[in-house]
This record gives structure tokens, C-alpha cells and sequence, in this order.
């Protein structure tokens, strides 16, 4: 019975099986604080930093460090009848207040593709379609509006602090996490980030962006140590979180599990009190990941603000270090003084969430748009697409469990399916709540099969699981048409074998295309996969993890009633052979040489899901060479380019003229010479003077423009200075190189029919 109760508490804490909290975890009540008093700070008319000055005024030392620390792992695993635990919507995100002062619990939860801290209550969220999705579209506009659902059912449930957007770049497409993030290039990262999250703060939510830095791959993620001049950090790694912060305010940065140039990320001054606090100005907080916390003092010292989940460190230790003078009561100060004006700063003392019905409507119609504008078309031979709901006379739709729902990616961002998991999974994989978490693979209550049936009532839609490719291809045979659904699981906590289709995919779809030529496969995965059957098949649809809308938006891709318009954010290369690593990098097997170092956070079987293994070195060599940049450099073919992406109209592009200044004014003209109305996303691009040692071009700008059949429009899209320059290590600023510069605009990063020199 203990032992029940014990794995029911685990499971709850950890989010573990989505399905599974709905049914057992207990409904959490709203924990609301009582009606605030009039204090000093109550004066809104203040600034954050001086309400914070003064609330610090009144506060002992112990209030102080509790307010920089989780409840502690014990706290997530025991069930607690008393304490504040009792007031945690999830114990596993949570910081007690200071109820005698008002100050409030910090409630946090997940929301990379959906609020995921939602499953803990019991309560709805809208599952939306993942985060590479989110940035297929470059929309920075939908950013804001994916943000304002996150933002409101946040507030429904009572959490008053994110813990998203992530904004690592794609250094190793292979990293399980990809989906979580915003593709490879730091300027289109950083701005959709920025929109989601400004969205957010409007709403009085306290946002987050994660994971700071140089996480790139999730394989021994905390003993992983990432290697990487500072040149490139700045440029791409650090200046995606940069540009985030900027456009969104954002109040929390969580600093990452694995070591950068051999600090952790955690306690690394460079990263977080050099760049992140002097450099871009971060008046927030600095919190850990969940357990990568690995010191007190040095941590302190270095820029970390505030432990997760536990108190290891920043709990008595931390208590310790600051009566021991190790860590100076000024830097004690400083660390809550930025946890307090940024709860100001943001409006959660003076604006708590309150309980409300989600907007479930409401959240759909931005998880299907969303999916409609970040699918893409990477492939449409002979214009089979789209199909004709009036005259196609039959279907088949193989594999990928497209007759129950879609696939979603794995981890702490994953949103608990409405309904439970559309496929359950085996149960022996269930017994194990630490691997399930990460590896059962969740699929949202979304059937494509079920919206092309009713798309095309005319027609004889059959399914055949995929399982067996001989039955799959003799159903494409007697077909008009067949789509394959091909999935790929990914998930926190585990990177992918290879960027190859499992489960024999490749063979069935093989199998299929080879039976029927007029084959479409529709891939639901979290990045770029490998595609030895592409010339075998007549269109392909890149849906991502599309959410719980994504088999309405998939359809209306497929028969037209949307016209696709997402581009690739990120490279999808034709073979692991053209990666800067051709093999993927993990920890090596422990042995005498290789011991298994004891590290102060990720206890236990915890550590088991952090990667825990020996030390190891990952070397970013590539340096400025992430993801376009490097295949132009290197000059490698690729089997689809950064920001391609096809459409069922065309679009042509014509009368460039640039205006350098402080702030550069690109002007050109898109035309939709099609018969069909479209969205293009235009791309600018920016070659600098070969004396800045660059690689061949940059991405300095992009805008998604709405045109009607024959409709041309005109954008003037500015560049600013900060997009042009290159960080010199030697003085350590960023300068503009004189010099001979060539602006570039078209469709995808390999198709850029204007140039224009211009010099500096
Ligand atoms: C993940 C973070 C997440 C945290 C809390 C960690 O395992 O790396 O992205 O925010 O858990 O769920």
C-alpha cells in the first residue's frame, strides 16, 4: 500500500503519465493568497527595484534564503500534510512566498508547447503543436498569440510563472529536445521567443527562457562538457537569448545542466554575471534546471540566483555561506532583490492569476493555425497536391497510428492528452515511471484518418497500420493515393539514435511508393530526419509534432483548403555523414578511467534521467557554422535548405534597393504569380566583407506577407546595425567590419534571386 501511494506521489510530482494524473492525482484547490494588506511596496506607483528594496527592509535572513530555493527533492516524493508544500499546484515547481509580507508563491510550470504543468492538477490544457512548428511558420505575430493562450490558461490554473521558451540552437539536429526549440538561426529564435513571451509578461505571468547555454544535445546532459569559442557562443548561442530578452522583458533564465569551456552552465561567471548581467543588462533571475545545481558558494558568486527543485545549496548551505561571509549579505541581497522586482516587474503580487475555465475553443483555433502555417511542404511532384476532395476516388492512410491521433514529443514539455494517451502504451514500459516519462510516446486525440474521411466523402478510405510494409503496400496499390504517416519519438532526456525514420519506416514507405508512385508522406517528427525513399515519392508534408488540432490542419494542407506556407527552421541535411560531428557524441562507459562523478544535484535515479555518466567533452568546432551557415561553408549539398518551404501558388521577387544607414532599410517587392491566394515568407540575408571571417551569410531579417492571386506588395524591412556586426573576441565588443557587405532577399537560404552590394 506504501509502496502505492509512493509511486502515485512520484508520478504526480514528476508529471509522469499524463493520463495517469488525471485520473489520481489529486485535484489540487486554487491556492490563493488572502486579501494583500497595504504594505510600503503595495505603491504601484514605484518602481519595481524600490518595492523590492523595501520588502527586502522587513525580511529575516531565513525568509531571504527561502526564497531562492525549491521545497527540495524530499518534498517532491513524500506526500506533505502540512507546510507550504500544501499549497503547490506542483511541488516540482515551486517556491514558497512570504505570506505574512503578501509576497507570493512562485507557481511554475512547463510550457514550451502547451502548459504541461496542467497534467499535475488534473486540469486541461491545449496541446500545441511543438516548439520547431511554432518557428516554421516565422510568424512573429502568431508567436504572440501562441503566447496569450500559454499566458491565460497559466492564470486558469493558478501558475503565475513560466518555465519556456527554449532557444538553443540546433547544433546536433540528432539532440531529443530539437522539437522544444526554435530551429538554427539565433535572429528568427530569438524574435518568435521574444513575441511568445512578451505576450506572456502582458498577462502578468513571469517568463523564462531556457536553457542558458550551450546545451545542445541532451545525452549525458549533465556531465556533458560543451566546448566552444566565445566568438561563437556570442554570435549564435547567446545571441539568441539576447534578442529574446530584449523584445520580451523576460524575467527568469534558466541556466542549463552541462558544463561551457569546463564551468557549469550554473556557475559560470562568464555566461551569466559577465554576458548575461553586465553585458545584456538582465535585471531578472538566474534558476537552475531541475538538479544542476552543483555548488553554493561558487554558484552564488558566479550569478545563480535561485536552486531548483531542491534546497542542496542554496537552502542551509547557502545560509552557512552567508554567515561564514562566503557569500556577502549585499550578494544575498542582490539575489532576492532580482527574484522580488521581477515578481513586480511582471505583476504577479498585484495582479494574481485567478480560477477560470480554460478557453478551450479559444486554444484550438491557435493550435490549428499555428500547425497550418509551421507544416511544410517540402515536396509536391506534379502538383498532386492538392488533392481533390471532389474527384479523388480512393485513399490509403498507412502507418504512424494515424486512425487514433498524433504524435507529441516527450519530457517535461509534454502536454497530458485530453482523454489519455491515444496509444497506450505496452505496460511493462509503464512500470518504470523515470524511463516512461521519456520514453512512452504520446499520442494527442487527433485522427488524421478520421478528418480525410470526412474531407473526402466521395472517396474509399481505407487504413492499414504500417506494421507489415507487403499488406501496406498492396492497400497503396488498389489506391488512388496513399499517405504515410511516419513518426519519429523524440523526448527530453534521450538524443536519437540516428536521424533515421525508425521501425523500419523507410522500408515501408519504400514498399508503398513502390506499389503506388503517387505517394505522400506526411512526417510527424521533432526535427530533420533522413529521406533515402525521397525520390520514390510524389509529395511530402513536414507536420512536426502537430498538436491536438493537427489532424484538422494537416487535411487542410493536404486538400488545399490552406495553402502551405511554413519554411524549414532548420537544415535538413542528406546524411549524419554531412554533420559537423558525423557521430553523435555521448558519455563514455564508466570504467576505471572513466568514473562516474557524484555531483551535488540530479540525486539518484534522478540522475539517471539527467545522462548521469562520465565526464565528457562535446567540441563545438563549427564555431559560427550552426546549421545554413555550415553546409554553405563547407559547400555540402543538402537535401532541403533552411527556410525552404513550397506553396501551391509562386511567388516572384523583384525591385531591391537598399538604404544603409544606422539602421539599414531593406525595400523589395513580392508577387503572387499564382492562381491562388498564399503567404510568403521573405528572407533577407546578409554576406559580410571576407575580412570578418563569417561564413557565407547570415539571416538579418525576415517578414511573412499576405498575397492574393497576381497581388504584389511592397516590404520595407529595416536591418539594424546589431544584425550586421561581428563580436571581437580580442576587445570583446561587437564592431562593424568596413568593407564590402552583399544583401541578399528571396524564399529559402538557396534561393535568393536579388543582391545588392552595398559598403560600410
Ligand atoms: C528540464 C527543464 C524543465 C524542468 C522542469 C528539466 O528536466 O530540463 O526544461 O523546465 O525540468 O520541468
Amino acid at each position: 500500500m506504501m509502496k502505492v501511494k509512493f509511486a502515485k506521489r512520484i508520478a504526480c510530482s514528476l508529471a509522469l503519465i499524463p493520463a495517469f494524473f488525471v485520473l489520481t492525482c489529486a485535484q489540487a484547490q486554487f491556492p490563493g493568497m488572502s486579501q494583500p494588506r497595504h504594505h510600503p511596496w503595495s505603491d504601484k506607483s514605484l518602481s519595481p527595484d524600490a518595492r523590492a528594496d523595501l520588502v527586502i527592509q522587513e525580511l529575516t535572513l531565513d525568509e531571504k534564503i527561502q526564497l531562492l530555493h525549491g521545497l527540495g527533492w524530499q518534498t517532491l516524493f513524500m506526500p506533505q500534510d502540512s507546510g507550504p508544500a500544501t499549497r503547490a499546484i506542483s511541488t516540482l515547481g515551486f517556491i514558497p512566498g512570504v505570506p505574512r509580507l503578501d509576497i507570493p508563491d512562485l507557481q511554475m510550470t512547463d510550457s514550451v508547447e502547451g502548459v504541461s504543468g496542467a497534467g499535475t492538477k488534473g486540469r486541461y490544457a491545449t496541446a500545441l503543436p511543438s516548439a520547431e512548428a511554432m518557428a516554421a511558420a516565422w510568424d512573429p505575430a502568431l508567436s504572440y498569440e501562441i503566447g496569450t493562450v500559454l499566458g491565460h490558461e497559466m492564470r486558469a490554473m493558478g501558475f503565475n510563472m513560466s518555465l519556456g521558451s527554449g532557444v538553443n540552437m540546433i547544433r546536433e539536429p540528432r539532440n531529443g529536445r530539437t522539437f522544444e526549440y526554435k530551429g538554427e538561426d539565433p535572429l528568427l529564435a530569438g524574435t518568435l521567443a521574444g513575441q511568445e513571451l512578451k505576450a506572456e509578461k502582458a498577462l502578468h505571468i513571469i517568463t523564462d527562457v531556457k536553457h542558458y547555454a550551450v546545451n545542445d544535445q541532451d545525452a549525458g546532459r549533465i556531465v556533458v562538457n560543451s566546448i566552444i569559442s566565445k566568438r561563437a557562443m556570442r554570435e549564435s548561442d547567446l545571441l539568441a537569448f539576447q534578442i529574446a530578452l530584449k523584445d520580451s522583458g523576460a524575467g527568469a533564465v534558466m541556466c542549463s545542466y552541462n558544463r561551457i569551456n569546463g564551468i557549469y552552465a550554473c556557475e559560470n561567471p562568464y555566461t551569466l554575471t559577465d554576458v548575461l548581467k553586465h553585458d545584456f543588462d538582465f535585471k531578472g533571475f538566474v534558476i537552475s534546471d531541475w538538479g544542476g545545481t552543483q555548488s553554493t558558494v561558487k554558484a552564488a558568486m558566479a550569478g545563480l540566483d535561485v536552486e531548483m527543485p531542491g534546497n542542496d545549496s542554496f537552502g542551509a548551505p547557502l545560509k552557512k555561506a552567508v554567515e561564514a561571509g562566503e557569500v556577502p549579505l549585499e550578494r544575498l541581497n542582490d539575489m532576492v532583490h532580482r527574484v522580488l522586482r521581477t515578481e513586480f516587474d511582471a505583476g504577479i503580487v498585484d495582479d494574481p492569476p485567478q480560477p477560470e475555465s480554460p478557453n478551450v475553443m479559444h486554444g484550438f483555433e491557435v493550435a490549428q493555425k499555428t500547425e497550418e502555417r509551421g507544416a511544410v511542404l517540402l515536396k509536391n511532384v506534379g502538383n498532386l497536391l492538392p488533392l481533390s476532395a471532389a474527384s479523388i476516388k480512393s485513399i490509403a492512410v498507412i502507418g504512424g497510428h494515424a486512425d487514433v491521433g498524433v504524435m507529441s514529443g516527450g519530457g517535461s514539455s509534454q502536454v497530458s492528452p485530453a482523454g489519455g494517451n491515444a496509444v497506450p502504451p505496452p505496460p511493462e514500459l509503464l512500470k518504470n515511471p523515470f524511463t516512461s516519462f521519456f520514453e512512452v510516446a504520446v499520442y494527442q486525440r487527433s485522427a488524421p484518418l478520421k478528418v480525410i474521411e470526412e474531407k473526402a466523402p466521395h472517396a474509399v478510405v481505407q487504413f492499414d497500420p504500417g506494421t507489415d510494409p507487403a499488406s501496406a503496400a498492396a492497400l497503396a496499390k488498389k489506391s488512388q493515393v496513399a499517405i504515410v504517416f511516419a513518426v519519429q519519438h523524440a523526448s527530453e532526456a534521450m538524443d536519437l539514435k540516428s536521424l533515421s525514420l525508425p521501425d523500419n519506416q523507410d522500408a515501408l514507405i519504400e514498399a508503398v511508393a513502390t506499389a503506388n508512385p503517387h505517394t505522400i508522406v506526411v512526417l510527424e517528427t521533432g526535427g530533420a530526419v533522413l529521406m533515402p525513399w525521397l525520390d520514390k515519392v510524389d509529395g511530402v508534408l513536414e507536420s512536426w509534432y502537430p498538436g491536438i488540432r493537427g489532424s484538422q490542419a494537416i487535411a487542410n494542407l493536404l486538400f488545399g483548403d490552406v495553402n502551405p506556407s511554413g519554411k524549414l527552421p532548420l537544415t535538413f541535411p542528406k546524411s549524419e555523414a554531412d554533420l559537423p560531428r558525423p557521430l553523435h557524441t555521448g558519455p563514455p562507459t564508466a570504467d576505471a578511467d572513466h568514473p562516474v562523478p557524484k555531483l551535488v544535484g540530479a540525486p539518484g535515479l534522478i540522475g539517471m534521467a539527467m545522462g548521469i555518466g562520465p565526464f565528457f567533452d562535446v567540441h563545438y568546432d563549427e564555431g559560427l557554422k550552426v546549421g545554413y551557415k555550415w553546409y554553405d561553408a563547407e559547400q555540402k549539398p543538402v537535401l532541403f535548405p533552411f527556410g525552404f518551404g513550397l506553396s501551391y501558388t509562386n511567388y516572384a521577387y523583384s525591385g531591391l534597393s537598399v538604404k544603409p544607414g544606422d539602421s539599414t532599410t531593406v525595400t523589395f517587392t513580392v508577387k503572387n504569380t499564382g492562381k491562388i491566394a498564399g503567404s510568403e515568407i521573405a528572407q533577407i540575408y546578409a554576406s559580410l566583407p571576407d575580412s570578418a571571417g563569417e561564413p557565407p551569410k547570415r539571416l538579418v531579417g525576415f517578414a511573412r506577407v499576405e498575397l492574393k492571386p497576381g497581388e504584389s506588395k511592397q516590404l520595407s524591412i529595416p536591418v539594424s546595425r546589431d544584425r550586421l556586426t561581428i563580436y571581437d573576441e580580442a576587445t570583446e565588443s561587437w564592431k562593424l567590419v568596413p568593407g564590402a557587405y552583399v544583401l541578399r532577399v528571396g524564399g529559402s537560404s538557396q534561393n535568393l534571386p536579388l543582391q545588392q552590394p552595398i559598403s560600410f
